[in-house]
């Protein structure tokens, strides 16, 4: 059979531009299970998983459709024996069950941000303190070449985090999150609204420098953009994607 001009176009089309989807590989290394949630951001379909539980050691996959965007996270402490009761100490989505369902989770916990190009344009990636930390994390495009790099906050915030940040466990006396100067405190100055609302008013502070110090590849405040984002030629192809490490 002949192709019309018009039917290549369309043929070439969906192979140059469609149906790109990148992947997205979680690994826990840390000691204890984890249990991963992910949240599409406006516009973007959901991914096939809201939320699931991850051993130590455990690996999973998600395939991501092209062009979106939206949030990892890992909650930790997670118990729920009877329907409905599922409840976590670090991130819970407050919808006791495992699946998050589009709800976001309750900070503090470290965020993975992603947004994912189209046709030729670049992926975003980044791990956010500006919600506080509860697990380490790194997001590594499973690529090479193309100035791509890893974005991280490999380090144990917790064991760093002041006083009045912490988020002490059910026994007491374990650190299981470090809060946010904003979520702690909630100064417009550590907040970056009213009078330092903007990227110019909106400065570093004793508390973002904490999580800088710790973690200079993440954002430790809302602007911290000029240290913290993190881009990749878009995934070429469906194999191509992220692998995302909790304990890198
Ligand atoms: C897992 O964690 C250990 C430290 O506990 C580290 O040495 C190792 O590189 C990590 N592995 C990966 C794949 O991140």
């Amino acid at each position: 059979m002949e192709r019309s001009p018009l039917t290549m176009m369309i043929f070439v089309g969906i192979l140059v531009g469609g149906a790109q989807a990148a992947s997205f590989r979680f690994l826990n290394n840390c000691t204890s299970t984890l249990w991963v949630a992910t949240l599409a951001g406006a516009g973007t379909a959901s991914l096939p998983r809201t939320g699931f539980e991850l051993g130590s050691g455990a690996s999973a996959s998600l395939k991501a459709p092209p062009a979106w965007s939206g949030r990892f996270w890992a909650r930790t402490g997670c118990a729920g024996g009877s329907p409905g009761s599922f409840k976590c100490a670090t991130g819970d989505c407050g919808t006791g069950k495992i699946e998050c369902g589009g709800a976001a989770g309750s900070p503090p916990a470290t965020l993975v941000e992603v947004t994912l190009g189209t046709g030729g344009g670049a992926d975003f990636y980044d791990v956010s303190l500006v919600d506080g930390f509860n697990v380490p994390v790194s997001v590594a495009p499973r690529r090479r070449g193309g100035g791509c790099r890893a974005a991280s906050c490999p380090a144990d915030v917790n064991a760093a985090c002041p006083s009045e940040l912490q988020v002490v466990g059910s026994d007491g006396t374990t650190v299981v999150a470090c809060k946010s100067a904003c979520d702690a405190i909630g100064d417009p100055v550590f907040c970056c609204t009213g009078e330092y609302g903007g990227a110019a008013a909106c400065r570093p502070t004793v508390y973002s420098e904490v999580f800088k110090r710790a973690c200079p590849l993440a954002y430790s405040y809302a602007f911290d953009d000029a240290s913290s984002t993190f881009t990749c030629a878009a995934a070429a192809t469906a194999t191509a994607g992220y692998l995302v490490t909790f304990c890198p």
